[in-house]
Formats: structure tokens, C-alpha cells, sequence
């Protein structure tokens, strides 16, 4: 697909172009990877974060916020019921630390959760930028993907939305995408969809990049707003949350036709904007889903952005909404499955 080709999609806003566009992703993810769809249990270990993302609620310097760190106890207990539903992976998740005590801590976690599951759960990091000896050990210690979102792959948006300093350095995180591939990881990254500043052949160049990079997996939502952050004060000029929505539907559909083999999430953002977001994406051609696994008296303090779902409901009441609503739409959840990206095995 050419850029022109792919901007024509983003912009289509008729109801039954997009309603083809969505069927046609379908098929085509399908034909190529089958119906399935992956869950992942997502555990927000830590909400300490040393970077200060002008959009994130958990940045460096939002005081308005309990900092908490799960002790292995609980991050086992998340893992425990992740294993005995049958989440074929889990993905840990936190802010970012570079600290040695941090990072000795993952890697024991790693080998704790590898020898309780008798090294049957799927393993996913997304712990931020790291030195490339760090990710070694922890690919070592048995992760096995990793997620390092881009935001952006347009570097003057970057720096638009980060502070423009040697923490926030987008050549940084480029090479951090390269070394990941580099120590043997499944790859994924991912951007903002709907950004202040943020147009639409920004987010042709973003699926442009994610094909150049070769990628292996995407996660992408839409961008939304929170209170405690910089970026606030632009919120006039943003898309209204519905044509939000419906632009990230357009970006998850066309990148599918673009990358048929790769793993799309259907992330979390997506149902803040709608309640059934998730299940929709993945009618438009995403394959994964991440249940969020951690405990409810931690949930409401990882609140990157506001209104974030299910701060209330417990790990096992959103599980059995979201099965029945895949069920009801034929679709097959791949239990006990780890659900590589078949791109990383295509590629190798
Ligand atoms: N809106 C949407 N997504 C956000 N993220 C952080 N803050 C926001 C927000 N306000 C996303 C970033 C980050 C991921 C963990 O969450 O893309 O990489
Ligand atoms: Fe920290 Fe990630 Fe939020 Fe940036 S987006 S402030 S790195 S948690």
C-alpha cells in the first residue's frame, strides 16, 4: 500500500466504507493468522515512573498520585490466576526505573513466575528503555517480547509531547526498538491515535514505520486526555472522542492489511471510548486482548490517562464479560496458547 493509499483509508468517514474496511481487515488477518484471538494478563506492577511524558498520569512529577510497587507475593498471585484460567501469557508492566534494584528485581521475578509455571506462561516485559545488557539478562531470565511504544514515529511530534532532554530522547528509544530485536525478542510497539498536533499523514508514516521496522507486534489506542498532565491545556483541539474512536478502528484495520501476519492488540484505551472498543477492534482485525490482572486496590492508582475501565470490577468479572462477548461473536480464544506473533516466526 502506498501512502496515498493508506491516508485514503484513515480519512474514509462514510458508515459503509468503514464497515468494508473493517470486514475486508478481518478477512484478511483470517486468511493469514485465523480467527483467534490471545489474551494476555496484564500486571501493573509499579506506577514509579522516572519520566515525565507530558500525557501520562503516572509521570515523575504528578504528586496527585499513591506511588505502589506489588511485592512478589502479589505479582505471583496475579500470575497464579492468570496460569489456572488458562491465559496462555502474562505482561508485566510498570513505570520506568533504571535502577539496579529494579532491575535485579525483574529478573527474579522472571525465573520466580518460569518455575511456578513450570515454564508454561508466555512471558511479555514492558518496562521501558533499558540497556541492552539489561534486556539480555531478562531474556535470559525467560521474557520473551517485549512492548516499547514509539508514541510517535514523527520526531518534532515527539518532542512535542515529551520534554526535549536526554530522558525523553527519541534517537533513544529508536535504538532501544533495535536492540530489543537485537537480543532475540519478539518486538512490539505502538503509538497515540488522535494527539494534539497529531494529523492524519502522521499516522500513515507511524503504519509506514512499523512495516519499515519490521515490527512484530502493535499496540495502539487512541490519546486520551488526563487532567493532571501538560498536555491538557490543548484539549480544545482535539478530535471529539467518537471520531477518536473511529480513527483508531481505521488505523488497526489498515494496518492489518498492511502487516497481515503481525500481532494487533486491542488495547485497553479503546474501550474507555466505547464499552465495547476491545471486541470491535478485534472485528476489525486485531488478535489480542490484555484482561487487566491487577488487584482492584492498586488499579485506580495506574491511571495513565482518566476514566480508565474497570477500576472496580475484579479480574474475574471482566474476564467473563469479555469471553461471553467473544463468544456471541464466534470467536475463538486461544487457551493455554503463548500466541506469538507468526511475523516474528515468518521472519526468522
Ligand atoms: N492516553 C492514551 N495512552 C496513553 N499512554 C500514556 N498516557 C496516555 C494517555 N493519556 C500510553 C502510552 C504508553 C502506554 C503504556 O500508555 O502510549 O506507552
Ligand atoms: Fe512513565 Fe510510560 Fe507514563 Fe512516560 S508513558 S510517564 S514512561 S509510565
Amino acid at each position: 500500500m502506498t501512502r496515498s493509499q493508506i491516508i485514503e483509508k484513515l480519512s474514509l468517514s462514510e458508515p459503509v466504507s468503514l464497515k468494508n474496511l473493517y470486514a475486508e481487515a478481518n478477512a484478511v488477518k483470517t486468511s493469514t493468522i485465523g480467527n483467534k484471538v490471545y489474551l494476555r494478563g496484564l500486571i501493573e506492577f509499579s506506577n514509579i515512573c522516572g519520566k515525565n511524558c507530558y500525557y501520562c498520569g503516572i509521570r515523575r512529577e504528578n504528586q496527585a498520585l499513591k506511588r505502589y510497587e506489588l511485592s512478589d507475593e502479589e505479582v505471583l498471585a496475579a500470575v497464579d490466576f492468570a496460569w489456572k484460567n488458562r491465559y496462555g501469557s502474562v505482561v508485566l508492566q510498570s513505570g520506568e526505573q533504571q535502577s539496579a534494584r529494579f532491575t535485579s528485581r525483574i529478573t527474579r521475578l522472571l525465573h520466580k513466575i518460569k518455575a511456578y509455571t513450570n515454564n508454561e506462561l508466555g512471558i511479555t516485559l514492558s518496562c521501558g528503555e533499558q540497556a541492552a545488557a539489561i534486556y539480555r539478562e531478562w531474556f535470559t531470565a525467560g521474557a520473551h517480547r517485549y512492548l516499547l511504544r514509539i508514541e510517535t514515529s514523527n520526531r518534532e511530534l515527539f518532542y512535542k509531547l515529551h520534554p526535549n532532554d536526554d530522558k525523553h530522547s527519541f534517537d533513544a528509544r529508536l535504538d532501544a526498538i533495535g536492540q530489543l530485536r537485537a537480543e532475540g525478542y519478539q518486538v512490539g510497539t505502538g503509538v497515540m491515535i488522535g494527539l494534539p498536533f497529531q494529523t492524519v499523514e502522521h499516522l500513515a508514516d507511524d503504519l509506514l514505520f512499523f512495516q519499515s521496522m519490521n515490527i512484530d507486534m502493535v499496540g495502539m489506542g487512541p490519546y486520551l486526555e488526563h487532567s493532571q498532565t501538560p498536555l491538557y491545556q490543548h484539549r480544545r483541539h482535539l478530535l471529539p472522542p467518537e471520531k477518536r474512536f473511529e480513527l483508531s478502528l481505521k488505523m488497526v484495520a489498515t494496518l492489518r492489511l498492511l502487516m497481515p501476519d503481525i500481532n494487533i492488540a486491542a488495547t485497553t484505551a479503546l474501550q474507555v471510548l466505547h464499552p465495547e472498543g476491545r471486541e470491535m477492534a478485534v472485528l476489525a482485525g486485531a488478535n489480542i486482548i490484555m484482561p487487566n490482572m491487577t488487584l482492584p486496590e492498586h488499579r485506580s492508582y495506574y491511571q495513565i490517562y482518566e476514566h480508565k475501565p474497570d477500576i472496580n470490577d475484579d479480574a474475574t468479572v471482566s474476564k467473563s464479560k469479555l469471553e461471553q462477548y467473544l463468544r456471541d461473536a464466534g470467536i475463538t480464544v486461544g487457551y493455554g496458547e503463548w500466541g506469538d506473533s507468526q511475523h516474528f516466526h515468518h521472519e526468522r
